[in-house]
C-alpha cells in the first residue's frame, strides 16, 4: 500500500533541498503532504512543492476553503510526519508543545513516527537550549535525522548542516515502514540491583545495563511498546521508551509483576542480586564498631517466579545467563536455568567478555539447540534477541544453520 508523508517544511536555507526530498519520495511511489512554517516560503517557493507532489501547499489552520480542523485531517493520512529542514526555533516549539501554528499542531497530532532534519548555524546547535529541546524530543520519540558537519550557509564549517536529501528520504522510508515488532509489548529489566547495608552502603555488581538497554531501544525501533525496568545505571532513557528506575531486587520484582499482565514478552536482562542484608541498618555503621558480621538473606528470583507462574506460554520468557568458564560449561549452565527457571530462551554470556563493554558474544539457548553470535555490537545482538523471539512468537522455528555474527 502507497505511504503518506506530510513534508513540513520550516524557514532555513537549507529548505531549498527539501525539494529533492519530495522528489525523491514522490519517485519512490509516497504522496507527500507539503506543509509550510510562515517563514518557509520566504526561502522556498510553494509553486516548486505544489508542482513535484501534485498537492496544495499548507501554511494557515485558518484556511476557510478547507472542511475541518486541518492538521488533524493531514495528521490522520499521514504515517510519518517530517519536518525538512527542522530550524532551531521549530525545535524550540516542537519541545515545548507548542501548537501555535499548523506545522506544530501536525506534530502533536501525528499518529506515525515524527522524524526532523535539523539544519542551522553549528554555534545554534551546539547552544545549551538546543542541546536540552533535542534531548526532550529525542525523549519524547521523535527521530533525528542529522544534522552533520559540513560547510553552512555563512561558509563556516561545523556540526549544523542538514543531512543529504537521499539520506533524510531514506530514513523517511524507512520510518513509514511499520516495525517488525509494532503488535508487540514487552518488558525488559536491565542493569544491576543495589541491596543497601546502611544509609550510604550497599551490596551491587558491575552490571553496566547496556545489554538492557540496546535491547529496549532496538524493540522500540522496531515498532515494539517497551517498558524498561532499570536498576541503578548511568545510561539515558532510548527514544519512546517507557521507563520505571528502580534500585533493589525487591522493587524490581514489584514493578515487574505489576507490569507482566500487560505485555507478550518478559526479558529479564538485569543482574538481579542473589542476596540482600538481612536487615537495614537505619544509621550509618561506624568503624569504631569494628567489622560488621553481615548476615545476608537470598532474595527472590523474580525469573523463575515469572515461569511458575504463567499460565500457558504467556508471556514469552528470555533470562540471561551470566557466568565465567569455558563455552561448554557456560551453555550447560543457560540449559540447567532454561529447564529450572521454565523460560523460554537463555542468553548466555561470558562475564570477562560482557560486563561494561560494547560488544559481547552470546549463546541462544533453547530446547532446539545452542546458537553463538558475535563478538559484536550489543546493539546489533540485541536485534539477533529480538528477532529470536519474534520468530518463536509466530511458532517459526530458528532458521538451521544460524549464520553467525
Ligand atoms: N534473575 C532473577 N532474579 C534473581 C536472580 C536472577 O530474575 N534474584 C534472573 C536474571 O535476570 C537472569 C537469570 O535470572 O535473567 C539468571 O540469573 P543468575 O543469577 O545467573 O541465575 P541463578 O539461577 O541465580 O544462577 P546461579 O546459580 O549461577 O547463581
Amino acid at each position: 500500500m502507497s505511504k503518506t508523508v506530510a513534508l513540513c517544511v520550516s524557514g532555513s536555507i537549507a529548505a531549498y533541498k527539501a525539494v529533492e526530498v519530495a522528489r525523491l519520495l514522490v519517485k519512490a511511489g509516497v504522496r507527500v503532504l507539503p506543509v509550510f512554517t510562515e517563514s518557509a516560503s520566504k526561502f522556498v517557493g510553494p509553486v516548486t512543492f505544489s508542482g513535484i507532489t501534485g498537492e496544495p501547499v499548507r501554511t494557515s489552520m485558518w484556511d476557510a476553503s478547507f472542511p475541518g480542523e486541518m492538521h488533524v485531517k493531514l495528521a490522520q493520512e499521514a504515517d510519518v510526519v517530517a519536518m525538512v529542514p527542522a530550524t532551531a526555533d521549530l525545535l524550540a516549539r516542537l519541545a515545548q508543545g507548542r501548537a501555535s501554528d499548523l506545522v506544530t499542531a501536525l506534530a502533536l497530532s501525528a499518529r506515525g513516527p515524527v522524524l526532523v532534519a535539523p539544519s542551522m548555524h553549528p554555534r545554534m546547535w551546539a547552544h545549551p537550549s538546543t542541546t536540552r529541546n533535542v534531548a526532550t524530543l529525542r525523549g519524547d520519540g521523535l527521530r533525528f535525522v542529522g544534522p552533520v558537519d559540513g560547510p553552512v550557509a555563512s561558509g563556516e564549517i561545523g556540526m549544523g548542516r542538514m543531512s543529504d536529501p537521499a539520506d533524510i528520504a531514506s530514513a523517511i522510508l524507512r520510518a513509514a515502514e511499520p516495525g517488525d515488532l509494532a503488535d508487540l509489548s514487552l518488558l525488559v529489566t536491565a542493569g544491576p540491583t543495589y541491596e543497601d547495608i546502611d544509609p550510604v552502603r550497599f551490596l551491587g555488581n558491575r552490571s553496566s545495563g547496556k545489554m538492557g538497554f540496546a535491547l529496549a531501544a532496538r524493540a522500540a525501533a522496531r515498532g515494539a511498546h517497551v517498558t524498561l525496568v532499570a536498576g541503578p545505571v548511568a545510561e539515558p532513557t532510548p527514544p519512546g521508551v517507557q521507563r520505571v528506575d528502580v534500585r533493589s531486587a525487591e522493587e524490581m520484582r514489584r514493578a515487574v509483576m505489576h507490569a507482566r499482565a500487560a505485555v507478550d514478552v518478559v526479558i529479564m536482562s538485569a543482574a538481579v542480586a542473589d542476596f540482600r542484608p538481612d536487615a537495614v541498618s537505619a544509621s550509618k555503621l561506624k568503624k569504631s564498631d569494628g567489622a560488621p558480621a553481615l548476615r545476608l538473606t537470598q532474595n527472590p528470583d523474580i525469573l523463575a517466579e515469572l515461569g511458575q507462574s504463567r499460565i500457558g506460554a504467556a508471556p514469552f520468557l528470555v533470562g540471561f545467563a551470566l557466568e565465567t568458564g569455558e563455552d561448554a560449561a557456560v551453555i550447560a549452565y543457560a540449559r540447567e536455568k532454561l529447564a529450572r527457571k521454565r523460560v523460554d530462551l537463555v542468553v548466555a554470556n561470558h562475564a570477562a567478555e560482557s560486563i561494561g563493554k560494547e560488544e559481547n558474544r552470546i549463546h541462544l539457548v533453547d530446547a532446539s539447540g545452542v546458537e553463538t553470535h558475535g563478538p559484536a555490537a550489543k546493539g546489533a545482538l540485541a536485534d539477533v534477541i529480538l528477532t529470536r523471539v519474534r520468530g518463536a512468537l509466530r511458532g517459526e522455528a530458528p532458521a538451521p544453520p544460524a549464520p553467525s555474527l
